[in-house]
């Protein structure tokens, strides 16, 4: 199959009609979260916070997930769809794969949540939506989707390109065209190195002064997993879901999940 689109080249094997419908509802009633994962190890968190999100919330809640190029080298979407139960987004969109290790997932998987769906996205789906100029912009319907945006692991990388507007893949495409009446909660998760080095705070600083919809879970102390001990984990992902669970509100039991360390690492800020 040849692009209707001269500019762009599509796969023949990613089959996606004219007709092709985003498979998510802006008008359901339901609690709508967005989570960008990006390349930090910590990123392997991602299945117990979704999974603990569908347990607080259960059908009440939808949840759809951006991957960065480099988070799939430490989250596996096929597996993550496995886990947690859901679907990528696009017709054949399992392949090509960023990384080996990547495998699609067939439907008819058993799921331990069949009910509770994702949505997985990744970068290359942006362009195979984009036929003519009455395909959805995958950026902005996400953007309109999402209640909140939780980056939960937050890179250096991903944080320098948020500080300074720059919007090269889906995700801080997501956050560049974000509507700041809405919260973004960001955890960074770096080595420590990286996080002591003066460029971060600066970073961090310009979202903190400039950007009051983000709010900064500040990452902690703790063995890193390239044996490095010091600050710049990430936060404990209950604690990133009780500090969800705050800002989204509707939950029968508001006590923290069970696992959870005191709030302290957690930083909101006042906008004023
Ligand atoms: C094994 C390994 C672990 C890494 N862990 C982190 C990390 O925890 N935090 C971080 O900011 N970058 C980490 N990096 C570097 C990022 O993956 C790299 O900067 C990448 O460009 C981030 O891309 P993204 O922000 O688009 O996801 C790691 C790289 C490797 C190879």
């Amino acid at each position: 199959m040849t692009s209707p689109h001269p500019r762009f080249d599509i796969p023949p094997d990613l089959n996606v009609e004219e007709s092709y419908q985003l498979p998510f509802n802006m008008h359901d009633g339901k609690l709508h979260v967005l989570i960008g994962a990006t390349g930090s190890v910590a990123s392997i968190k991602i299945p117990f916070i979704i999974n603990k999100l569908f347990e607080i919330y259960g059908d009440r809640v939808d949840i759809q997930v951006v991957f960065t190029k480099n988070s799939e080298h430490f989250v596996n979407p096929g597996k993550l769809l496995q886990s947690v139960g859901g679907q990528y987004a696009t017709p054949g969109a399992a392949g090509p794969a960023h990384h080996p290790a990547i495998h699609s997932c067939p439907s008819g998987e058993d799921f331990s949540l069949p009910d509770m769906k994702i949505n997985i996205w990744r970068d290359n789906d942006e362009w195979r939506l984009f036929r003519n100029r009455n395909s959805p912009v995958l950026h902005i319907e996400l953007r309109k989707w999402a209640d909140i945006l939780l980056i939960a692991p937050l890179s250096a990388n991903t944080l320098a390109k948020v500080a300074n507007g720059l919007c090269d893949n889906l995700l801080t495409s997501v956050i560049r065209a974000w509507n700041p009446q809405f919260k973004i909660l960001v955890a960074p998760a770096m080595n420590t190195y990286m996080y002591s080095n003066p460029v971060t705070k600066r970073h961090l600083d310009v979202i903190r002064d400039q950007m009051p919809w983000i709010q900064i879970i500040n990452p902690i102390e703790k063995v890193l997993v390239c044996g490095d001990i010091g600050m710049g984990g990430m936060a404990e992902w209950a604690n990133i879901v009780d500090r969800l669970v705050q800002e989204l509100g509707g939950d029968d039991d508001s006590t923290p999940t069970e696992s959870s360390a005191p709030l302290s690492s957690v930083e909101s800020f006042n906008p004023n």
